[in-house]
């Protein structure tokens, strides 16, 4: 069977598939366009997909022969699982292998903001060392203070733990489903959305996205937010309204935000968002360590392999196509 990879991967997953006996169709150029990229699919049995290519109904349409992809990532917001359920298409993705490097993003996020480097950095960057000032753009410390976490899965329990350790701070989340293990390990409470705005201290989101929450941080949202809160970002940019945030630092209704996704992304030059000194944004770059690369590698090819036995993905977005 055929597996087109869109771009390079860690050259162990791309063994794997190799060592299974599957043929690997890797394009000469990284970035396809459109077309040539659907090229590639109609002609393959199997997608290892990297990146946000959109999987919506016209796709499978085009695409008849597509019996199974494998997501190199943990989210899937970009591909209609309706339609590929009805096509009893399973989707592969890649949970767990990430979930330190991401929430290690969301950690390294939050000081930055909470610290101000990115505003001293630019101050260096500039030539504008500055003398010692007693008063002039501190910081704050996040000793014993709230994190509220909007998704509290495996990279949400992450951050949660990295964050109790280093600063004892307390944990509220707001979930589809209670975390018992967070509430046993970590005394995490849960709290509705509104106490989630209200009460935190810093505020990480870590959900997987569906279009039902795009847009839910707003200025509504926002509003209700404590001014020395910090809004944190590493999930999808779809959960926040970019310009109603920008609103809300310049305003001052939040001490600032760390996003390592943003809306729309990749974002425009000239957001004015990269203005501010209390804002730090990263390329979306959560997973980008070599070992989160590798596992996903790994994982990824594990699922193709397994579906071309006959075997269940080991790593199913869909398992409900094996009912
Ligand atoms: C993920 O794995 O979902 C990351 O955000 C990369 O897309």
């Amino acid at each position: 069977m055929k597996v087109f990879i869109n771009k390079r991967i860690p050259e162990e997953g791309i063994q794997m598939l190799e060592e299974a006996g599957l043929k690997v169709v890797l394009p000469e150029e990284d970035n396809l366009q459109q077309e040539e990229w659907l090229k590639y699919c109609q002609s393959a049995d199997m997608i290892l997909n990297v990146g946000q290519n959109k999987y919506g109904k016209d796709f499978f349409g085009q695409c008849p022969n597509i019996k199974a992809i494998a997501l190199y990532s943990v989210g899937f917001d970009h591909v209609d699982m309706d339609e590929a359920n009805k096509r009893k298409i399973p989707v592969g993705n890649t949970p767990e292998v990430l979930s330190k490097a991401t929430s290690d993003v969301a950690f390294l996020l939050m000081q930055t903001v909470a610290r101000r480097a990115s505003y001293y950095f630019e101050k260096v960057k500039s030539g504008n060392w500055g003398n010692f000032d007693p008063l002039h753009a501190l910081g704050q410390e996040l000793y014993g203070k709230t994190l509220g976490v909007f998704g509290l899965g495996r990279i949400g329990f992450e951050m949660a733990e990295k964050c109790k350790n280093a600063f004892n701070m307390s944990i509220i989340y707001h979930n589809r489903s209670r975390n018992a293990e967070a509430e046993k390990d970590l005394d995490a409470k849960y709290v509705s959305f509104d106490d989630l705005v209200e009460q935190s201290d810093v505020l990480s989101i870590h959900a997987n996205f569906s279009d039902e929450e795009a847009d839910l941080f707003d200025a509504s949202v926002f509003r209700k937010m404590k001014p020395d809160a910090i809004f944190i970002n590493t999930a999808r940019g779809g959960f926040h309204h970019q310009k109603d945030l920008y609103n809300a630092l310049v305003e001052k209704e939040i001490w600032g935000a760390g996003l390592d996704v943003t809306n729309p992304e990749p974002m425009e030059e000239d957001d004015p968002i990269l203005g501010l000194s209390n804002v730090c944004v990263l390329p979306h770059i959560g997973s980008a360590t070599i070992e989160a690369r590798n596992g996903m590698a790994r994982l990824a090819a594990a699922n193709l392999i397994a579906f071309s036995q006959g075997e269940k993905m080991p790593h199913c977005a869909n398992p409900e196509v094996y009912e």
